[in-house]
């Protein structure tokens, strides 16, 4: 298959065939990782995979309860870090400033393309994925269980494993439409009934099966997306406490 059909094919995998991740293959989907391209070559991020089957079972609970975690074959922790060289600066001396929101925001940009590049790695070589978006919850439990220092935050997790036959019969979820994401030179404002059509591709036609409530009260308005915020906050507050203001010398 081409790069461009296996974009097109590859969709999240959440069941797993009892087929270990082989030591190559899972080398060449964190080695792809780290070909990714990073802000200043920097590789704001770093790793942390999770081999004991106790903590994978403590990350399927404290990630929303989701069991299928504890049964993948390789869960891989993408931590934004700007630990490293904020380590190597002080090391040295050096009289820098305190990493700011900025900083954080693009080391997340760092890990997350990085993390993208080995989901697509691993759909090459026959092996499914999916991210874990409730691994922004929970931050400080987070810290004690991964021993985290300051500046290491755990933006994204990808779990992965050969897909079931199921799943690989299970039907890609919807986009929105091409002209819909794209704006020309400018922000692509949608209202009315365009929005509504829009959102039909996702969540049903209005009027007939389409229940924004139910989405809102399932997704936006959710337990887990309060304690999201609630724990991403914690990680800006780690900004202000350890070492000072952040930008302040
Ligand atoms: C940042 C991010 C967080 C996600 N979190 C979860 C999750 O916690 N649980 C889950 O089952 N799927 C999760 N997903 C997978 C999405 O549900 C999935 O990508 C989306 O429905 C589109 O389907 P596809 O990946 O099969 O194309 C996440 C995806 C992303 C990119």
């Amino acid at each position: 298959m081409s790069t461009l059909d296996e974009l097109i094919a590859r969709k999240s995998v959440r069941a797993y065939t009892d087929e270990p991740i082989s030591a190559a293959d899972e080398r060449a989907i964190i080695s792809a990782a780290y070909e990714a391209p990073t802000a200043g070559n920097q590789q704001l991020y770093s790793l942390v995979a999770i081999r004991d089957q106790a903590l994978k079972e403590r990350l399927a609970v404290l990630c929303d309860n989701q069991p299928f975690i504890a049964k993948a074959k390789l869960v891989l922790i993408f931590l934004a870090d700007l630990s490293r060289w904020q380590d190597a600066y002080t090391a040295e001396g050096l009289d820098v400033r305190e990493p700011g929101l900025g900083d954080v925001m693009l080391s997340v940009v760092d890990t997350a393309i990085a993390a993208q590049n080995s989901v697509v790695a691993a759909w090459s070589l026959g092996i499914g994925s999916c991210y874990i978006g409730d691994i922004l919850e929970n931050y400080e439990e987070f810290v004690e269980i991964l021993d985290l220092p300051p500046y290491a935050f755990p933006a994204v997790m990808v779990v992965f494993g050969h897909p079931t036959e199921q799943q690989l019969r299970r039907t890609k979820p919807p986009r929105f439409a091409y002209d819909d994401m794209l704006g020309e030179d400018r922000y692509l404002h949608i209202s009315g009934e365009r929005l509504e059509a829009m959102m039909g591709a996702k969540i049903g036609v209005p009027g007939r099966d389409r229940n924004l409530q139910a989405f809102v009260d399932r997704k936006w308005n959710a337990d887990f997306s309060i304690e999201l915020n609630r724990s991403v906050a914690a990680w800006t507050k780690t900004l202000h406490d350890y070492y000072g203001k952040p930008g302040e010398r």
